[in-house]
């Protein structure tokens, strides 16, 4: 990686704190970053650089991979963070941090390459970007990279507002949107299963593939962001970006080369593939929208309702469950229906892509004698990692008794928590220039049309919305909306209690 200053708007908030200084650490332990970079934290709070370097040391000591085992190395790579308090709307304080930059490029010798991360609020993205071009930031003689977080807008309009802004000072070659679940090792990893195994790819399609269910449960409420889950609701927060995201991983062709924008190109042609919801009857029909209301988690412990949840409207009409028929009309997927699913409160923490193939020919004589199960591939995203098989074999032993079995790999087990982070993995790709796992502005827009049809038929019709208890899967509808189509949602691990007999693991 070639050096660079990285600057960190928003350094006293919580994405700093959690997921980017463990992530800087992770990546000079590992000899990724080298020497030759600083790290300015940014925000309006006055701390001294003492004080900064002990935050990061906090920071680190709570929630990095690596634990700080070695004074020696901690002196060396803190002596690279430095601070300065900034009021991002006062022009005097980014040409001082234009001072600061240059002195810092000499002394760490990073070749003039700056990254701005804005770990901030997206109201304030434009004006920030304007200051940094005003305040002399972007011209340098290495190259300049701005790093910004979701939400990208609140639908299409804001998002092209938005990207206006950001386009006066940026090139969109230089704006690196992250949405963390590209950063995840097994959504990465779905490309490489489906483009490198002969046994996959020339069954993916609607010939060989009955449907594809993509689950993000989360047993969290809305914690202490009821502020913005109350504006933003699931169908923002998690449909717009991350299941859309995976739905592309999902049915992208295979691109005609391994690089960033044949990716891209390849994803973005999915999403023009979406059918669009013409009608609020279509929304209806397709899609369905739930709020929890007081229950119990798995463990017996009371759940409070969403709307008795702070800074929450008590009569909110937010969503925070929705799951959606979704189909990709074009020659591979024609027919196959996507369900996708995503809530807060639900009983477990899990995030699944499932697979399920049609079932063998009904001539056949063993589909005639026996009810088998379908085929199905899941790819297990989060918290486990790994990939789980279903396949249907011959109970040893037995007169021919077909019994299904399960071969689970297990990817967390084997390497164990210490994988690298998404954040890990993206900070390092932004600095490396390579912008594959980062979102183009006409996947963000194209991602904004679908999602904004949904969202205009639901501000029509505020009884659309079904309540569920906090702690279960969310309103019957949704078990509907494939009961109707004559499949089910599969439990998380894509099996059911008992019902797999055995479980290789490899
Ligand atoms: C964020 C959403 O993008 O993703 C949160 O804003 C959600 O509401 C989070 O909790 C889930 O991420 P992960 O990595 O924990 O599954």
């Amino acid at each position: 990686m070639s050096g660079a200053v990285f600057f960190i708007f928003g350094a006293t908030g919580d994405l700093a704190k959690r997921k980017l200084f463990p992530a800087f650490y992770s990546l000079y332990r590992e000899g990724k970053l080298g020497e030759n970079f600083a790290v300015v934290g940014l925000a309006r709070r006055p701390r001294t650089i003492e004080q900064f370097q002990a935050d990061v040391k906090q920071s680190i000591d709570e929630f990095a991979r690596y634990k700080i085992d070695d004074e020696a190395k901690w002196t060396s790579f803190s002596k690279h963070f430095e601070y300065m308090s900034l009021d991002i709307n006062d022009m005097e304080g980014f040409k001082k941090l234009k001072s600061l930059t240059v002195g810092l490029e000499e002394k760490f010798q990073t070749g003039g390459n700056r990254l701005f991360y804005l770990a901030l609020s997206p109201e304030l993205f434009g004006n920030v970007s304007l200051n940094l071009r005003e305040g002399g930031l972007v011209e340098t003689e290495g190259w300049h990279r701005l790093v910004i977080e979701k939400p990208f807008g609140y639908d299409l309009e804001s998002a092209e507002k938005l990207n206006g802004q950001l386009r006066e000072v940026f090139e969109e070659k230089d704006i690196y949107r992250i949405d963390h679940y590209l950063g995840k090792e097994m959504v990465q990893n779905i490309e490489f299963v489906r483009f490198a195994n002969a046994f996959f790819e020339p069954l993916w399609n609607n010939k060989y593939i009955a449907n594809i269910q993509i689950t993000l449960s989360e047993t969290v409420g809305v914690e202490e962001r009821g502020g913005y889950y109350d504006h933003s609701g699931a169908l923002r927060d998690m449909g717009q970006n991350h299941m859309l995201q995976m739905l592309m991983m999902m049915a992208m062709e295979p691109p005609s080369r391994m690089h960033s924008e044949d990716i891209r190109d390849e994803k973005v042609k999915v999403l023009r593939s979406l059918r669009l919801f013409e009608t609020a009857e279509e929304v209806r029909e397709n899609v369905v929208r739930g709020q929890y209301k007081d229950g119990t988690s798995a463990n017996g412990k009371p759940m409070p309702a969403y709307r008795e949840e702070d800074s929450v409207n008590p009569e909110s009409a937010t969503e925070t469950y929705f799951a959606a028929k979704v189909f990709v009309d074009n020659f591979r997927w024609a027919g196959v229906p996507f369900y996708i699913r995503t809530g807060k409160r639900l009983p477990v923490k899990t995030t699944e892509v499932v697979v399920e193939f049609k079932n063998i020919p009904s001539n056949v004589y063993l589909a005639k004698k026996h009810d088998l199960q379908p085929n199905l591939l899941v790819f297990r995203v989060n918290p486990m990692e790994g990939i789980y098989l279903k396949m249907n074999v011959k109970k040893p032993g037995s007169e021919g008794v077909i019994i299904p079995i399960a071969m689970d790999f297990c990817q967390s087990c084997q390497v164990g928590i210490n994988t690298p982070e998404a954040y890990e993995r993206l900070l390092h790709d932004a600095a490396r220039g390579d912008s594959t796992y980062f979102t183009r502005w006409d996947e963000v827009s194209l991602a904004w049309e679908y999602v904004d049809r949904i969202a205009k038929a639901w501000s029509e019709r505020k009884d659309d919305l079904k309540f569920y208890p906090a702690g279960s899967w969310g309103p019957k509808e949704a078990q509907e909306l494939l009961a109707r189509d004559g499949f089910q949602w599969w439990p998380v691990n894509g099996q059911k209690e008992g019902e797999v007999e055995w479980v290789v693991t490899v």
